[in-house]
């Protein structure tokens, strides 16, 4: 297995920051994952920066632990039932090549989730959702190595913790949670269960406006190219202009909270969840703040979706991590000035 030196990581992060790996290793298999724990296990044990597709990172500057850059392919039907389709891909697969791959195996159920930039592996890390659908509802367990021991171990889904852009894997062990995985878990294969028999999801108000248009049941694959065109029109394609996708989460206030903004905001963007609590869209409070448009150095808000940061300088003259962040701090100051409200931020920080 080659360890290689002073690797640029620019190309491995969708932000297109510039910033070095200081030392940088490719894993293929389980078995190289286990191989790295061996030889090399202080480096395993001081919280290696474990990369997918680099679409959730912000880069403040070289990353001085040990970068694995997760490589590990192969996808497979597993099972089929009379309820499910049980379907796995190695870590390291792009996550919407898979979803296209299990539509043209006529295995639906991951449509809603189409071009989400990213692998396989990460997308359990944080519970990756779009319109209408979160990664927990169709996962159904995962195999991982415990960088820690090299030993490996399969986790289902109450073991990862599946919360709101959330799971086992941001949490180190000291948090008050059950299981903390943070640094110390490399997911190498996920399995899905896609439910039949197929029913398609358009409970998001968009996709409802274009079903209705339609007419009859829509197809997987018409569902597929739907939620295609609605990204496409809304989100930046990171290949063109780098970002990192939403950058905030979309906080949750109490009915009371919620009650007293509205007040003062009445247009505000909230949902009722099934728990009392209200989830507010982070995009429009940020928006309502003046922010669409506005950059610190290279480091941009995106036009068209508030909730989505930039680097507008390209390959030739990256934003910094620093000019994010401060671009990030700018924002939470002001949507907290104005709103009483902590965005929380949804990259993994380095
Ligand atoms: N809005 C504004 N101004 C903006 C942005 C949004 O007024 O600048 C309003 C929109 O008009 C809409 C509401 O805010 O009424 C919500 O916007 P949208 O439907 O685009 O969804 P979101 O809450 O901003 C979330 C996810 C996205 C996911 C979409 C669709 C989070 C943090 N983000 O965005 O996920 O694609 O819903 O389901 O939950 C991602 O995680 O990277 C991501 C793109």
């Amino acid at each position: 297995m080659l360890v290689e030196n002073s690797v640029s990581l620019q190309p491995l992060n969708t932000f297109g920051i510039q910033a070095k790996a200081l030392r940088l290793v490719r894993v293929r298999s389980t078995a190289d994952v286990q191989a790295l724990c061996r030889l090399h296990p202080e480096a395993c044990r001081q919280s290696p920066l474990v990369l997918g597709g680099g679409s959730n990172l912000v880069l403040t500057g070289d990353v001085k632990q040990l970068v694995i850059k997760v490589e590990i392919t192969g996808r497979r039907l597993v099972a089929e039932t009379p309820s499910h389709w049980l379907v796995e891909a190695g870590a390291g697969e792009g996550w919407h090549g898979f979803v296209d791959w299990t539509l043209a195996q006529h295995w639906p159920g991951l449509e809603n989730l189409a071009l989400i930039p990213g692998t396989v592996g990460a997308s359990p890390v944080q519970n990756i959702g779009a319109y209408g659908v979160e990664l927990q509802d169709r996962f159904h367990s995962l195999d991982a190595v415990d960088l820690h021991t090299g030993e490996a171990f399969t986790l289902d889904a109450a073991q990862c913790g599946f919360g709101y852009r959330d799971s086992v894997f941001k949490h180190v062990a000291s948090d008050q949670r059950h299981l903390g995985l943070a640094g110390r878990a490399l997911i190498t294969h996920v399995r899905f269960a896609l439910p039949k028999p197929w029913v398609p999801d358009i409970s998001y108000l968009e996709l409802a406006r274009k079903a209705e248009e339609w007419g009859t049941v829509p197809a997987p694959r018409q569902v597929f190219d739907w939620v295609c065109a609605i990204r496409r029109a809304k989100l930046p394609d990171p290949a063109v202009l780098g970002n990192a996708g939403s950058f905030f989460k979309n906080p949750t206030v109490s009915a009371e909270q919620c009650a007293d903004i509205i007040g003062r905001d009445p247009k505000v963007v909230h949902y009722p969840l099934p728990d009392g609590t209200i989830k507010l869209a982070a995009g429009w409070l940020i928006d309502a703040c003046g922010w669409k448009g506005k950059a610190m150095g290279n480091a941009a808000v995106y036009d068209k979706q508030a909730l989505v940061l930039v680097n507008r300088g390209g390959a030739a003259s990256p934003a910094t991590g620093g000019e994010v962040m401060t671009l990030a701090k700018a924002i939470q100051t002001s949507v907290y000035e104005r709103f009483g409200l902590r965005l929380e931020m949804e990259p993994v920080v380095v």
